[in-house]
């Protein structure tokens, strides 16, 4: 029998990133091959005939698990019953800016759009913000959504992920499929740490199959900087990579990661790794039922321990600036993340879906 459809939203719908990533939805590479999708695609008023022409072109590709699609442009309207919201949606830097500065600009866009998924939204939604600075994006959202458990919020670092995979596999000779257990820690920005201590390449340590100065002086500030070098040789922002990104780390999320392997997204902290709460910050985590959990007991040296902090701080100066955003209500359910939580069942606007007394339903540290 085939599955019921479910919702997907998507902001920024006429944008760069959303040309590849709406294609790869509706061809099903991201909720599955046997997953009909509703593509709810929003827009400002002013992209709207744009918007009109992708969904042209979305139809002309008759996609077997294309449903339906909506054209929205305000977030109340599109982000209706839907149970994924993909917020990609603002504006991207251009060369000489650090995603930093666009903090003021972005802003504000993610504190409506965090209030109208609370209000509108599909009780169960899963949340993967893009947008830059994605971090500190997603804790506006998600402060602003008081209903909602702050898991199901994340943000976009699976990009990072896929570059270092990419790069370390390039220099080695591997296949990225050989390559297993990358990590990035912290911000999708310069201080993000891309961490090889734990990686392998067929099986085998990853760190000792590479020079260590090449590592330290190549590798990390490669990964950190590759934003701008693709924004300095392309004039544009990454585009086609980061859609990839998000259908790796919402096929995870909802999926599951491959066994034996990690992922790396963005997520509030619950104080792991003596990582301050309140922020979202990238962590190793495996996925399982529809929920991530972060992976334990990985032992960190003092070079890790020292890359940890800086990026830890930089978040931590991103929230001081934005504090005006960020409603004193949802402090507390954000400094100590509640377990309880919603985001593993797909969850239908008319009650259809598990009980309350699943097992699923609440679990320690799985979110
Ligand atoms: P783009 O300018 O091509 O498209 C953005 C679209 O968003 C535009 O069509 C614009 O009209 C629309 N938009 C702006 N405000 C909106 C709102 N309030 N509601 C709905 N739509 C809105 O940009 P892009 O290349 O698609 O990049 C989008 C964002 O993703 C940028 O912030 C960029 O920096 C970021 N990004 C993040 C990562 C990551 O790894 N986290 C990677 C690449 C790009
Ligand atoms: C990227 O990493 O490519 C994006 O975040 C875009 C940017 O501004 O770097």
């Amino acid at each position: 029998m085939m599955r019921r459809p479910v919702r997907v939203a998507v902001t920024g719908a006429a944008g760069a990133i959303s040309y590849s990533l709406l294609f790869k939805i509706a061809a099903g590479e991201m909720m599955g091959k046997d997953q009909p999708v509703i593509l709810q695609l929003i827009e400002i008023p002013q992209a709207m005939d744009a918007l009109r022409g992708v969904a042209m072109e979305l139809m002309d590709c008759a996609y077997p698990l294309l449903h339906t699609i909506t054209l929205h442009d305000n977030v109340e309207d599109g982000f209706k019953n839907a149970h994924y919201a993909l917020l990609v949606g603002a504006r991207p830097r251009g060369p000489g800016m650090e995603r930093s500065d666009l903090i003021e600009v972005n802003g504000e866009i993610f504190a409506r759009q965090g209030k109208a998924l609370n209000d509108y939204a599909n009780r169960d939604v899963k949340v993967l913000i893009t947008g830059n600075p994605a971090n500190t994006n997603a804790l506006i959202a998600s402060r602003n959504a008081p209903d909602l458990s702050p898991s199901q919020f994340t943000c976009l670092t699976r990009l990072d992920h896929n570059r270092a995979k990419g790069i370390l596999a390039n220099q080695t000779g591997a296949t990225p499929r050989d390559v297993n257990g990358i990590i990035v820690w912290g911000n999708h920005s310069p201080t993000q740490y891309p961490d090889l201590h734990h990686a392998t390449i067929l099986g085998e340590p990853a760190i000792n199959q590479v020079d260590m100065n090449w590592y330290k002086e190549e590798f990390i500030p490669k990964v950190q900087q590759r934003g701008s070098e693709i924004i300095q040789a392309r004039g544009l922002s990454s585009a086609a990579s980061a859609a990839q990104a998000i259908v790796d780390h919402m096929h995870d999320w909802v999926l599951g990661t491959e066994p034996g392997e990690v992922a790396s997204m963005g997520i509030l902290s619950d104080g792991s790794y003596g990582v301050e709460k309140g922020i979202f910050y990238s962590f190793p985590v495996r996925c399982n039922y529809g929920r991530y959990q972060i992976v334990q007991g990985i032992e960190l040296n003092d070079f890790s321990k020292e890359c940890l902090k800086v990026t830890e701080q930089e978040l931590l100066e991103e929230k001081a600036v934005v504090n005006h955003l960020l409603p004193e209500e949802t402090a507390a359910s954000h400094d100590n993340l509640s377990i309880c939580l919603r985001s593993g069942v797909t969850l239908y606007a008319d009650g259809t879906g598990p009980d309350q007394d699943s097992k699923f339903m609440t679990t320690n540290r799985v979110m």
